[in-house]
């Protein structure tokens, strides 16, 4: 049996790498900035916890969290067309320094992932 993409990445770690790198740039653009509480631990761990999950890791995730249900988790935030770009170009810009620790069909798979849902939480 194929064994997870969450397996095959490395588990847990990469995904912190990821999600750190992606909070950098989070920091570093002011629409997104703004959208985020002051303290980002939970979001972090949140994002982290949800990414495992979906690639096939533990799913503490719903154990804390319940049902993702991410459209109605976005929509108190006001997602324009810039801040998903900005999304989508800090977690792009997280990704492509995982590059050569991933293959470039898993690179692949989670940037059309992340562009899809992005494009699905659009809500302005
Ligand atoms: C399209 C641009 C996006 C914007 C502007 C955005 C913004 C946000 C904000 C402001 C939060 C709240 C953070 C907090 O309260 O701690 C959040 C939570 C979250 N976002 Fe996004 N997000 C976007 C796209 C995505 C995508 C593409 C994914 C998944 C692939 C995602 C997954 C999550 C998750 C899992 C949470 C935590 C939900 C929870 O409370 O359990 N987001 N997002």
């Amino acid at each position: 049996m194929d064994s997870s993409l969450y397996e095959q990445v490395g588990g847990e770690a990469f995904f912190v790498r990821l999600v750190d790198a992606f909070y950098v740039g989070v920091e570093g653009d002011e629409i997104l900035r703004s959208m985020y509480p002051e303290d980002l631990t939970e979001s972090k761990r949140h994002l982290v916890l949800f990414l495992m999950q979906y690639w096939g890791g533990p799913s503490t995730y719903m154990q804390e969290r319940g049902h993702p249900r991410l459209r109605m988790r976005h929509a108190p935030f006001h997602i324009n067309k810039r801040a998903r770009d900005a999304w989508l170009v800090a977690m792009n810009n997280a990704l492509d320094r995982e590059r050569d620790e991933i293959t470039a069909e898993q690179f692949d798979e989670l940037r059309a992932y992340f562009d899809m849902v992005a494009h699905q939480l659009r809500n302005v």
